[in-house]
């Protein structure tokens, strides 16, 4: 993504190797909880009210949407409510939906409440191909017909969807996701078999089933909805967001006197603690926060990312940080995305050893000082990894496209400020 000149950037004044983070840092609620939440809405006929809602633009797009269907949308600090009593509009704005890849995520609810949904398809971050085959053949499956019309999709299914059994042929948080919800207003009972087991799809099934949903095996790799009458919900509490916990966690490894992360589940948080403990990161885990503080020495590591419980691949940019300063040669193998380790080149531009053996494997040796550099945000997680990056470099850095960071990480400059960042937004 072009560096976008009109956008703010942080100015970050490095500590040079100091190990001098002191504080707490909060961990707000889930983007990638809080986005399925919301399409889950237009599930039901009336009101449904979220709390630990992320301060994040990617609400603000999501909402767009909804309004544009015909949902009504009030947002206060912290707070969505979404009314889906009439839903009037099948097509998704076609410039949110471009804008933010978790759209597609409504077309299950919009479908099966409608009998129609009309998209394009969802942009998004460039961390390699983001295809939506999987969605297709699910709705497919389910009786859907689909059209498709220069850059638009269109799903039709006008006397409702059907029962069915689908194998995922790739595990996909998304896709699962959508099914599901689509599978709550089916004329029959939907299987979905090698399903994704994220702690986002769980959230999603107890909203739904808070609905009413009759909904068994969410957590499990099959999962088993069968039909009801949906109705209104009781006030959800958004779940915390891991990546922005296991971000955290690697800023405390790198730089902290003593962090404390606040708000957080470690019981989501098993592949990330795994390394940590690992590369020897003393931690102090209890009931709902971590304490961490940065050691002498990082043991390298071997890392290779997966599907849930495995070690999260939007957890592997702040990673790959944390292994520039472990003494000796680590590996990170990326097998979620083809594109997700290009923003190695900027680590190593600052300074990092980091070697791209294939598009998947990394090879990284440490420890070594990073130095500060104007360096520009592809997506929210390479992003937020360039700031921990900067935070650790000696001398000042700029890093561009705050507005990609924003995405994903709320007033992300207060939080690092109140534990001894020096950073401005400018
Ligand atoms: N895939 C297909 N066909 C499809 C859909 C996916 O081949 O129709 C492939 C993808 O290309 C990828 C693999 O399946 O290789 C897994 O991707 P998945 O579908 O699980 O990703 P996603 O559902 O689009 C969610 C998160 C991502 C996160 C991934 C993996 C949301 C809104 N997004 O995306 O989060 O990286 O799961 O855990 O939940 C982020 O927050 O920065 C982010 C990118």
């Amino acid at each position: 993504m072009a560096y976008n000149k009109t956008m703010s950037s942080f100015r970050i004044t490095g500590l040079g190797g100091k190990k001098t983070l002191r504080g707490t840092l909060p961990v707000y609620g889930a983007k990638n909880a809080i986005l399925p939440l919301m399409s889950a809405a237009l599930l039901v006929r009336g009101e449904s009210e979220f709390s630990n809602v992320p301060g994040i633009a990617d609400i603000g797009s999501m909402a767009t949407i909804l309004e544009g269907l015909g949902a009504f949308v009030s947002r206060t600090e912290g707070t969505v409510r979404i009314n889906a009593r009439e839903i009037t509009n099948s097509v998704l704005d076609h410039a949110a939906a471009k804008s933010l890849r978790a759209s597609i995520v409504l077309t299950g609810s919009v479908l099966a409440r409608t009998g129609e949904v009309i998209f394009p398809h969802p942009g998004g971050d460039l961390i390699g191909e983001r295809p939506i085959d999987l969605f297709i053949a699910g709705f497919r499956a389910m009786g859907a017909t689909l059209e498709e019309s220069g850059d638009r999709y269109i799903l039709r299914a006008p006397s409702g969807l059907s029962g069915c059994e689908f194998f995922f042929s790739t595990v996909s948080v998304t896709a699962t996701e959508t099914l599901m919800m689509a599978a709550t207003l089916a004329r029959g009972t939907v299987v979905l078999k090698n399903a994704a087991m994220e702690p986002e799809v769980v959230a999603l099934a107890e909203f739904l089933i808070s609905c009413g949903a009759h909904i068994t095996g969410a957590g499990t790799p099959v999962i088993v909805i069968k039909p009801v009458t949906l109705s209104e919900p009781p006030p959800t509490k958004v779940i915390p967001d891991r990546i922005e916990a296991a971000s955290f966690l690697a800023l405390g490894a790198l730089a902290a006197e003593e962090l404390t992360v606040t708000d957080l589940n470690p019981t989501h948080l098993d592949g990330v603690l795994d390394v940590l403990t690992r590369m020897r990161v003393p931690l102090t885990i209890s009931k709902d926060y971590i304490t961490v503080r940065a050691p002498e020495r990082l043991e390298p590591v071997r890392v290779r990312t997966h599907e849930y419980p495995g070690f999260p691949t939007d957890a592997h940019p702040p990673t790959m940080v944390l292994l520039t300063q472990a003494a000796g040669e680590s590996i990170l193998i990326e097998s979620i995305f083809d594109g997700r380790l290009a923003y190695t080149a900027e680590l190593v531009r600052m300074g990092a050893a980091i070697e791209l053996m294939t598009v998947h494997r990394a090879l990284i040796r440490g420890p070594t000082p990073l130095k500060g550099a104007e360096i520009v945000s592809p997506d929210i997680r390479a992003g937020l990894a360039f700031m921990l990056a900067a935070i650790i470099a000696e001398g000042e850095s700029v890093v561009g496209n705050a507005h990609l960071i924003d995405r994903g990480y709320a007033r992300i400059e207060e939080r690092f400020h109140a534990v001894g960042v020096e950073i401005l937004r400018v």
